[in-house]
């Protein structure tokens, strides 16, 4: 979204103790905000995707313990809210990263534990605005590369899940530098997986897209390849859940199928990162990311709007075995750079470390 007050998450104006979110499920159909009043509240929103998208997943949880500072404002009772929240979505390291973030006030002294993580919790959403504005700054470069290279005519960008304003605070990771780009004229348009099984394509990036005026086109998840054979592809943009410390990406299934085409078809595939995102302790993806596998009947059945009505279909026959791996690995040799709120990198341990020097002998 490019509206500069638009948030994912906030603090209600008028009852300081209930956190409100945009219900995630219901959109394109419905613009619902959903209310937060416990830390289980917020555990459900996240387990069951209310709200999604790693930095968004990690500002949840970070409210959350201020919730249930709120009901015990004691280390103790903070801490199994905690554990709990941890075990709420396995994939994104963002949430890791924001309880310890939270759990370090925790373990500091100081007076009124829930006013204390109200700030920081508060901060963590503040700070993740600025790292997609930084996002965009920097990626918007790539775009403008190729728009000087094809003048006049329209760049396209093909993209996967959503990495956009809803899946953050605002601006989104992989979409901040389009909508740079939008801003600075330049004539983008984005090719948006559909992204089975919760369509957080069609669902999401499509609908944020349209609510800020960016040129889109919804393509099922298969037609990348086809597209970037026929030469309507220039760049491919996606998110990460979790980017080791060198370059391999997790992200939504089917991203490492995009990255593959790419490859192929000699293509720029970049993924754009918070360094909220870098899990610093992993190195090789494939073997250390934990893959979250969701309810089958994600795949089975498909949801919809049907005579105005939201209606759950099933698609297959009762008894057909299913199984629903929620993301995977692209290999850092299928990552063409990271574009993170520093600048961009190529997708390798020195790469990172270039940009983010302190964390050397992390
Ligand atoms: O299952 P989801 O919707 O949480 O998956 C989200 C993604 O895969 C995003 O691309 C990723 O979190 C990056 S968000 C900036």
């Amino acid at each position: 979204m490019t509206a500069e007050n638009f948030r994912t998450i906030w603090l209600k104006p008028d009852d300081p103790d209930v956190v409100q979110i945009i219900d995630q499920r219901l959109l394109p159909h419905a613009y619902t905000v959903h209310d937060l009043r416990t830390w289980q509240d917020a555990d459900t929103a996240i387990a069951d995707m209310y709200v999604r998208g790693a930095p968004l997943i990690g500002a949840t949880a970070a409210w959350g313990l201020y919730l249930a500072a709120l009901a015990d404002p004691t280390p103790a009772g903070v801490r199994a809210a905690a554990e709990a929240l941890l075990l709420s979505r396995p994939t994104a390291v963002n949430l890791r990263w924001a309880v310890e973030r939270i759990l370090r006030l925790v373990a500091a002294s100081g007076d009124d534990l829930a006013q204390r993580i109200r700030t920081d919790a508060q901060a963590i959403c503040d700070e993740d605005v600025e790292i997609s504005r930084g996002i965009g700054e920097h990626g918007v470069v790539l775009l403008e590369e190729i728009a000087r290279r094809k003048p006049g005519e329209t760049i396209n960008v093909l993209t996967h899940c959503n990495a956009g304003s809803l899946a953050t605070i605002n601006y989104g990771t992989a979409t901040a530098p389009i909508y740079f780009a939008q801003q600075r004229g330049i004539d983008v348009h984005v090719w948006v997986d559909e992204t089975r099984p919760r369509n957080q394509g069609s669902q999401l990036t499509a609908w944020e897209l349209s609510e800020s005026g960016v040129p889109h086109t919804l393509v099922v998840d298969n037609a990348g390849g086809h597209l970037m054979q026929h030469g309507m592809v220039d760049i491919v943009f996606t998110g990460t859940d979790r980017t080791t410390r060198c370059g391999d990406v997790a992200n939504k299934i089917g991203t490492y199928l995009k990255a593959l085409a790419a490859h192929d078809n000699g293509i720029p595939f970049y993924v754009a990162l918070p360094s909220t995102t870098i899990d610093w302790h992993s190195r090789d993806g494939v073997a250390e990311i934990p893959i979250e596998e969701r309810d089958p009947e994600e795949v089975s059945h498909i949801y919809g709007i049907s005579n105005g009505k939201p209606t759950r279909v099933r698609t297959t026959a009762n008894d057909t075995p299913v199984s629903n791996y929620a993301f995977d690995v692209t290999p850092a040799r299928l990552v063409t750079g990271l574009i993170t709120e520093r600048g961009i990198c190529k997708a390798s341990e020195e790469g990172l470390l270039s940009v983010f020097p302190e964390m050397r002998d992390e």
